[in-house]
């Protein structure tokens, strides 16, 4: 830490537990690459201290932090500004300070979509888009997806009342056509549940995978679709990032689908938060390294 001096300037991610973050070594990486007098510091905030926490970032004249779980939808309520996706979704993964003011962003979503254009490409932001799953990974995909001209969402997701919680939510605030329905695992051949699902998976162009299941230690699960119906000419993302390579992956490569996982993802939100935080264009290659490099070790 030879670089800190009187004019360094800190950001940070508020989270609890934080320690498992892999932020700070990719924010880190791009401060020193840039020569950026900055530091990122991971600040483990006990829910019951997250309004001391914000009114810290004044008092301190903290540049910006990251939020993670468990703070991203309590700490919308001590922000003065949200951006529209954090309104939106009713979560902050990124605050910027300026001069005190304290502006809510999420960049979770916009970092989807840029990992989409980069990878896969940005036709595929007009969808129909298949999110499986509606918790609040979903809800920041689908919100920014809703906001970057998307015209079809459709939600599968186990709980039936959170995807049309959020497919009301999309239908009220964009133009987007949202269809949601119930998700019981693999559906019998013949079965109504079986023909709607080949219905979605006819059409779709993009499938997005936001549970759980997959991420370590439970490698082995996957969510249980009729990946027979998935085929060539769509892509499939996974938000899991690690492993690097999910069930889910796997079935929809082997029925056709180009695949990714949830590295680009992570790394997009972390290059628009540093872009918001310092005016700079992001080193995004660096950031990638830190990033990669953080989590084969985790491994
Ligand atoms: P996150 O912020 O990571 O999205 P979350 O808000 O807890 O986490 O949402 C988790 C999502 O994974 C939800 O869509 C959840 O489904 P429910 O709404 O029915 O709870 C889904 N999920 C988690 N474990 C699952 C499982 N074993 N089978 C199916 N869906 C699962």
């Amino acid at each position: 830490m030879g670089w800190i001096n009187g004019k360094t300037k800190i950001c940070g991610i508020f989270g609890y537990p934080v320690e498992h973050s892999f932020s700070p070594a990719m924010h880190n990486a791009a401060f020193k690459n840039l020569s950026l007098n900055r530091a990122y510091v991971p600040f483990p905030v006990r829910p019951e201290n997250l309004a001391y926490a914000v009114e810290a970032m004044r008092t301190l004249g903290l540049a910006g932090v990251n939020v993670t779980v468990p703070h991203k939808q309590a700490v919308t309520e001590f922000l003065d500004e949200l951006s529209p996706a954090a309104r939106l979704s009713g979560a902050v993964n990124t605050i910027v300070n300026e001069g005190g003011v304290l502006t809510g962003h999420n960049t979770d979503g916009e970092g989807f979509i840029r990992a989409l254009a980069e990878s896969a490409g940005s036709e595929y932001i007009r969808g129909p888009v298949l999110i499986i799953g509606a918790g609040g990974a979903a809800r920041a995909v689908a919100v920014a997806l809703a906001l970057s001209g998307t015209e079809e969402i459709i939600i599968a997701n186990r709980t039936e009342a959170r995807a049309a919680e959020l497919s009301s939510l999309l239908e009220e605030s964009t133009g987007c056509s949202v269809m949601a329905f119930k998700w019981e695992g693999q559906p019998a051949e013949g079965s109504p549940e079986h023909r709607e699902w080949a219905a979605v998976l006819d059409r779709v162009k993009l499938l997005v995978q936001t549970t759980s299941l997959g991420m370590r230690p439970a490698v082995d699960t996957y969510p249980s679709i009729p990946y027979q119906l998935v085929h060539s000419g769509q892509v499939a993302v996974d938000l899991v990032y690690n492993p690097p390579s999910t069930c889910f992956m796997n079935k929809c490569r082997e029925a056709g689908a180009v695949v990714y996982n949830g590295t680009g993802m992570l790394l997009y939100q972390g290059a628009i938060a540093f872009e918001l935080w310092t005016g700079r264009e992001a080193p995004v290659d660096i950031m990638r390294r830190a990033l990669e490099d953080s989590i084969s070790r985790r491994g």
